[in-house]
């Protein structure tokens, strides 16, 4: 779980927004839900050295990593960092080729405990790919300072297999974007920061295709499949400075972002501005207690979708000491009411206990499950024995 500026900021980070955010963060109980790493996506980095060291951006961060990371980690929280194996990064900023090694010392050197590596320009070939990862790896464990690995070697189905054996998680799309889809408006081509949608023809469609089912099976503890950074609050697809005509996730929208990121194991990168999140619903859709703990399970295993018919899907995750969470989604533009057989969501007799993750309250277990959805949401129960 951490927070990642891009889905809000895009690459326009310095110094002052990231302490800012590191406040509020703490200020506003994110730090407390388990929000720990703080990932200072591309636009970061600065020039290298005469001697090939990589430095800051210094107009950005006048302060240097140093002083920056100290903070975050005096302020209760990990530190993450991106770089990419190509001589330039996916916005054109330093990248690492060339200094696999020089750049994990430095990197251990400022403290970080996060490695976001993406892969714009690099090599996405199989072999290739997954060649870059073990020199990366290799080059973390020499510093003897502990880093997570999260990798962006492209969505495709071959990077799973070779991916969970080296890093920590693993992109299986491309980058979000805050909508759940604009069925009359087709996606403007021009000056995009993302072209995967929440929803239609987007992140949530590749989780039910086979070859994504299949890099889902590969996740357990330890290694976990990345869908992207969370939309929950943020402002759409206009956040970064692009003019695209489709609306940011509604409500309930947002409240099924994060639902089925929990039901999937994903990590939990928030990416909207904490520092206006108030109290409001957003606040209570990231600090929800129960959905966070469907996500941070120790068994770690995604959900299986055990029912897609009539604009409903059910998803089902096992949870430890025989317990599992359900997620129902509507997928449908309108509300509607339906009923599950228990053996419709995989479950043979009526469950000892049932309790709605999103209001924390206790639901009588009946001889089916009757559920009425407003468009795009998503209940969540959590079943007991
Ligand atoms: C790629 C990644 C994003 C983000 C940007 C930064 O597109 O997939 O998550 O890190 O690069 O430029």
């Amino acid at each position: 779980m951490g927070y990642d500026p891009y889905n809000t900021f895009g690459v326009t980070i310095d110094q002052a927004l990231i302490v800012s955010i590191v406040r509020a963060m703490a200020r506003d109980g994110m730090r407390a839900a388990g929000y720990h790493y703080i990932i200072l996506d591309d636009g970061w980095q600065g020039p290298r050295t005469p001697a090939g060291q990589i430095t800051a951006d210094p107009r950005r961060f006048p302060c240097g990593m140093t002083r920056l990371t100290a903070f975050i980690h005096a302020m209760g929280f990990d530190v993450g960092i991106y770089t990419t194996p190509a001589a330039r990064s996916c916005s054109g900023r330093t990248g690492s080729a060339g200094h696999v090694r020089t750049d994990a010392r430095t990197f251990a050197d400022w403290g970080v405990d996060y490695l976001k590596l993406d892969w714009c320009g690099a090599d996405y070939s199989p072999a290739g790919a997954a060649a870059i990862a073990r020199t990366w790896r290799t080059a973390l464990a020499a510093t003897h300072r502990r880093m997570i690995l999260s990798i962006n070697a492209g969505g495709s189905p071959s990077v799973g297999p070779w991916a969970r054996t080296i890093a920590t998680s693993w992109r299986v799309g491309g980058d979000i974007c805050g909508s759940w889809y604009n069925q009359t408006q087709p996606p403007s081509a021009t000056a995009r920061r993302c072209y995967d949608r929440v929803y239609h023809e987007g992140i949530f469609d590749y989780l039910t295709y086979p070859g994504v089912r299949a890099q889902a099976a590969l996740a357990g503890p330890g290694h976990y499949i990345d869908p992207d950074m969370l939309e929950v609050g943020t402002a759409g697809e206009s956040a970064a400075g692009h003019d695209l005509p489709t609306p940011a996730l509604d409500p309930a929208e947002a409240m099924t972002n994060f639902a089925i990121w929990a039901m999937w194991s994903a990590p939990l990168i928030a990416g909207n501005d904490p520092r206006t999140m108030g109290a409001g619903e957003i606040r209570n859709i990231l600090l929800n207690r129960d959905i966070i703990g469907i996500d941070q399970d120790p068994l770690g295993r995604p959900a299986t979708l055990v029912l897609s018919q009539g604009g409903w899907q059910v998803w089902r995750k096992p949870l430890p000491g025989g317990r599992a969470a359900l997620a129902i989604v509507n997928l449908a533009g309108q509300s509607a009411t339906a009923t599950f057989a228990w053996s419709q969501v995989g479950t043979s007799a009526r469950p000892a206990s049932i309790s709605d993750a999103w209001s924390r309250r206790p639901v009588p277990p009946g001889a089916s499950l009757r559920v009425r959805l407003g468009a795009h949401a998503t209940a969540v129960y959590l079943l007991g024995g």
